[in-house]
């Protein structure tokens, strides 16, 4: 693979594309270069589009049983990236991870209980919550020189204090691309056993490391114990650009925590796995797709390396990312009104960025831009951020 495969431009104006299609509706201008939603604008690898394509040769699309093999595939992925190992029993599959969050929500906790994330973090963290009438509770993440920490001070007292008995952790961390280091987890996995808190660890960005002197570690592999009290998220939609269609699954090693799920699954008739959701995720998870995530690393590396020199001494503050393609943007110095903020982007810059206060009142200040396009055009967007 040449690196000229992710400097291509692709048109994907008609394709129904929501980054594209949905700029007037969210930003009042259908013209601003959308740096939003998180997906890539480089081609979805070509052997998984071969492997569609490949099926599609065949002319019925049924019912579908997705065979043990492909749950297998998802068990050696975890296994070679991560050091992982998982069972294919512990795999039940989801539309979506997003759906994977509600499901575990509604399965593992009644509406008096009280629910924890990290604020900022990625909306639906937060809706998911909100939307099953379970309480929330935000703890801020402490921002010490532009790199997010856990305040455990603040997590044991309201493990201490209230109701708690979910943790929804963002594994690596959306909106700032943070990997939380194995001390980290350690102390967070502590509380959590301590205090009998359950955790989600959405894990979709994990393949996606940047910063090769951090390394992902999957939460419920930390120990035995905090792997029963564990549901961890993942898919392929980020890694491989697949999110259209809509194929995800939960690894859930305790039989009774998987049981819940599993019914909650049934009671809401969650969807079942995509046909071509799945043909996907078994050409992605190869060693043809252990190749092509390299060179997507580096092109990434070199798209992050451009938005570092070119924001530096700009007035736009960055947290420096080790993983995913988001860059969350410091402009707390600049605005005091988000409002004049999301505007600014928009009419002085033409620039479709995600507002910081989507991820929680912490936000405020703060845009989130997304790196996954041709390098040429990202200058250009950043050209016009400069402008500052
Ligand atoms: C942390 C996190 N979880 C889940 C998702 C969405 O996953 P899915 O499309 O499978 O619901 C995203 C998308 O940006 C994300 O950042």
């Amino acid at each position: 693979m040449t690196v000229s495969f992710f400097d291509k431009q692709i048109d994907r104006i008609g394709t129904w594309a929501e980054k594209y299609e949905a700029r007037q509706t969210v930003f009042g201008r259908a013209d601003v270069e959308p740096l939003w939603v998180a997906d890539m604008d480089f081609a979805t690898p070509p052997f998984v589009i071969n492997a569609l394509t490949e099926r599609l040769a065949h002319p019925v699309l049924g019912y579908t049983q997705a065979p043990e093999a492909v749950a297998q595939s998802v068990c050696d992925w975890q296994l070679r990236r991560h050091d992982w190992q998982t069972q294919t029993q512990d795999l039940v599959w989801l539309g979506s991870v997003v759906s994977g969050l509600y499901l575990a929500v509604q399965a593992l906790t009644q509406p008096d209980e009280c629910v924890m994330v990290f604020t900022p973090v990625y909306p639906p963290f937060m809706k998911a919550v909100i939307d099953n009438s379970r309480q929330l509770v935000t703890v801020p993440l402490l921002n010490i020189n532009q790199r997010y920490q856990l305040d455990f001070t603040a997590i044991e007292s309201y493990m201490c204090s209230r109701n708690i008995t979910l943790l929804l952790l963002a594994n690596p961390h959306n909106p700032s691309g943070r990997v939380w280091s194995k001390e980290t987890l350690n102390t967070l996995a502590g509380l959590c056993l301590k205090y009998h808190v359950k955790v989600v660890s959405d894990e979709v960005w994990s393949d996606l490391i940047l910063d090769q002197r951090t390394k992902h570690i999957p939460f419920a592999s930390i120990c035995a114990d905090i792997s029963a009290q564990t549901v961890t998220l993942g898919s392929t939609s980020k890694t491989f650009n697949l999110a259209a269609l809509q194929t995800g699954y939960a690894l859930i090693t305790n039989a009774v925590l998987r049981q819940k799920f599993r019914r909650q699954h049934t009671l809401t008739r969650a969807s079942e796995p995509n046909l071509l959701g799945l043909h996907a995720l078994q050409a992605a998870y190869s060693d043809d797709g252990v190749r092509w995530l390299a060179d997507l690393l580096m092109y990434l590396h070199g798209n992050l390396a451009l938005v570092a020199s070119e924001l530096s001494g700009s007035g736009v503050d960055m947290m420096m990312p080790e993983a995913s393609y988001l860059i969350w943007l410091d402009f707390t110095q600049r605005f005091e009104a988000q409002s004049d903020l999301v505007r600014w982007c928009v009419d002085v810059c033409s620039l479709g960025l995600s507002s910081g206060t989507h991820f929680g009142e912490v936000g405020k200040g703060f845009m989130r831009l997304n790196m996954a396009l041709p390098r040429s055009r990202l200058a250009l967007a950043l050209a016009s951020l400069k402008s500052l």
